[in-house]
């Protein structure tokens, strides 16, 4: 488990260290533009209407998907880095989602996550987490809050995983996951 204090820094060079064409799933209203090298060549994903208006502003011309990444419009290995944070709560199939971004990444690309996750079982934060979740679905665009993000990455067959924990301090702590995952 890594220090909280030690989170933005891991995820701002972890989302540094993405290269070539990157697509940002979830891009939300361009949140990331701030750390991404200047240097790769982006393409945002974002299904939500109003999200992706805001992005697309944001984004100054790059390209903008319209969609979700349970199915992404690109060919397989396309791209050389996927970039996702706090998005992998929100999709509707997890392994689904995960097998495309396996598809479009080429051999050897990197997929950057940085998660808010389920709390290990028998936690009080899972079992809030847990009792949290009908509304956080419903009114959250979708957000289950106790997902075992680490556990699905792990098995959707990349080549190398590199993750480190964080715990956000709070009344309710959220553990939180970046790391890397190669194809
Ligand atoms: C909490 S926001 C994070 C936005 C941005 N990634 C950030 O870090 O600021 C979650 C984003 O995931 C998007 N999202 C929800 N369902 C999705 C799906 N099935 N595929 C891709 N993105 C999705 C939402 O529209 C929203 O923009």
């Amino acid at each position: 488990m890594r220090n909280w204090s030690g989170y933005q820094t891991a995820k701002r060079d972890l989302i540094r260290s993405l290269s070539g064409t990157v697509l940002e799933i979830g891009a939300g209203s361009g949140a990331n533009f701030a750390d991404l090298p200047g240097t790769i060549e982006w393409i945002g994903l974002e299904p939500h209407r109003r999200a992706r208006a805001q992005l697309v502003r944001t984004a100054a011309g790059r390209r903008v998907l319209a969609a979700g990444a349970e199915q992404i419009p690109l060919p397989e290995a396309s791209v050389d880095g996927v970039l996702s944070t706090v998005v992998l709560c929100s999709v509707a199939d997890l392994p689904a989602t995960l097998v495309e971004l396996r598809r479009v990444l080429r051999p050897g690309g990197r997929f950057v996550f940085v998660e808010h996750v389920a709390a290990p079982r028998g936690t009080w934060t899972y079992r809030l987490q847990r009792l949290a979740a009908p509304f956080t679905r419903r009114f959250d665009r979708g957000c289950n809050p106790a997902r075992d993000i680490a556990a699905a990455i792990e098995a959707a067959g990349f080549t190398t995983i590199e993750l480190d924990h964080y715990t956000m301090p709070g009344l309710i702590p959220i553990p939180f996951i970046a790391g890397a995952a190669t194809r």
